[in-house]
């Protein structure tokens, strides 16, 4: 089967088998043969030996693709690495579904990251803080010494913040350095220059630095995703005023939000995870800026247009990298960037909150229609099915007679396998 034009949409793509999945994505992409081959391919241990430590082996999760996606008008196939069925048919669809409406528009901040030093017995902590503020040129300069590289590629250093806190210790000064990180996510930049300023700030304050270490808190790296779900392809605007009542707790309820941002994050840790990148950075990040307001809340907004279609918002720190990392030596990484299409993290980060929007709206969705049991039975019942000891053709047969009897238990599919068996005597 061959990709028509750089379109994304492909009907019953999950029903093609592997190889034609493969070519679909090679020529939407322009893979290399090689490169399409990786797709088979695993962890070479050379590789997986220099990324830990103590290696044995590697260990390997299902790398499916989300089709439909519309970001800023392009066409997007993106690779999704997880262990959870539905989570990639239900990103699929929904991108089905805002596209309809033109897909996803995103936005996104500067790549600013923050690192944080803490400084300890300073006397006066209030004249410690001017003295650190006046001396703000000098210390920018020595952070930007750290990463000469990082500078002529127009990141940096760009600014110094100081909080001054209470503890149970007495007050503290904590000096936020807030550097550009350009595409890389940042960690190694960030420490370094964090460690390198400590003494400066001694001398500066009298005082003694204690932590200097990258905040995942990156609230200065935000992303934004919106889209416009068409209230038609919903099933009519009762489904929407469904959809806004389930959201509506998530709004409110932390144990609700929780749930619900966990499911934001089934969509974006399988993108970052595909793409080599530090998923629990990511879910630090959002789940510390879904509470900056002092309660935990949902990291999506939805509301109604004029016209009673549903319009979803998310935002959050996507602090994400295309350079250093398992995002360099990983060569599967390097494979899912070539498919996304991305040059920049800051692309990578749009299309992770459009993914992450796109897998909370199937959620609501379902939770405030059929529920969310239906969409999970057809894959686990085919799991069942293998479990009972099906093979070939058998499995889907025994799947499909498993949900539509509703019971998808494995001794009802041994029953049901011998049946079948004696039927094709
Ligand atoms: C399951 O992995 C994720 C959901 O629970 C998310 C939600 O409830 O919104 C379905």
């Amino acid at each position: 089967m061959s990709a028509p034009s750089k379109t994304s949409v492909v009907s019953g793509f999950y029903k093609l088998p592997v190889d034609q999945r493969r070519a679909f994505v090679k020529e939407f992409a322009n893979l290399t043969n090689e490169e399409a081959e990786l797709f088979s391919s695993c962890l070479d241990i050379q590789t997986a030996d220099r990324m830990i430590e103590n290696v044995l082996g590697t260990f390997e999760l299902p790398l499916g693709v989300a089709v439909n996606f519309l970001i800023n008008g392009k066409d997007y196939l993106i690779p999704m690495a997880t262990e959870e069925s539905s989570v990639v048919a239900a990103a699929s669809n929904a991108a089905k579904i805002a596209r309809a409406k033109g897909g996803f528009c995103t936005s996104s901040s500067a790549p600013l990251m923050i690192g944080q030093l803490q400084l300890l017995h300073v006397d006066d902590v209030v004249t410690a803080a001017e003295e650190i503020l006046n001396h703000k040129d000098k210390l920018l300069a020595l952070a930007n010494a750290q990463d000469k590289i990082l500078v002529n590629l127009g990141g940096g250093a760009r600014d110094l913040e100081v909080r001054i806190l209470d503890s149970p210790l007495g007050n503290m000064i904590v000096v936020h350095l807030v550097v550009d990180v350009r595409d890389a996510m940042g960690a190694n930049a960030v420490n370094t220059m964090c460690e390198a300023l400590a003494p400066m700030l001694e001398e500066i304050t009298h005082g003694y630095v204690r932590l200097k270490i990258l905040s995942n808190l990156a609230d200065k790296r935000l992303v934004k995703a919106t889209a416009v779900f068409d209230k038609e392809k919903m099933g009519g605007e009762h489904v929407v005023d469904a959809f806004l009542e389930s959201y509506t707790l998530a709004a409110i309820d932390p144990y609700r939000a929780a749930t619900h941002n966990k499911g934001i994050m089934n969509g974006i840790d399988a993108v970052i995870i595909a793409t080599g990148n530090d998923s629990r950075a990511i879910e630090a990040g959002a789940h510390a800026y879904a509470a900056r307001d002092g309660q935990y809340t949902s990291l999506t907004t939805y509301s109604k247009d004029t016209q009673g279609n549903l319009v979803g918002e998310i935002e959050l720190p996507m602090a994400v990298g295309i350079v250093g990392g398992a995002a360099n030596m990983h060569p599967k990484a390097k494979l899912c960037r070539k498919i996304l299409g991305i040059t920049s993290a800051k692309d990578l980060a749009e299309v992770a909150a459009s993914i992450g929007l796109a897998q909370n709206f199937a959620a609501l969705f379902a939770l405030s229609t059929v529920g969310i049991q239906k969409g999970h039975m057809s894959l686990h019942a085919k799991n069942i099915a293998v479990m009972a000891g099906a093979q070939g053709d058998e499995i889907d047969k025994l799947a499909e007679k498993l949900v539509r009897e509703g019971k998808v238990r494995l001794d009802r599919a041994k029953e049901l396998l011998e049946t079948l068996r004696k039927k094709s005597k």
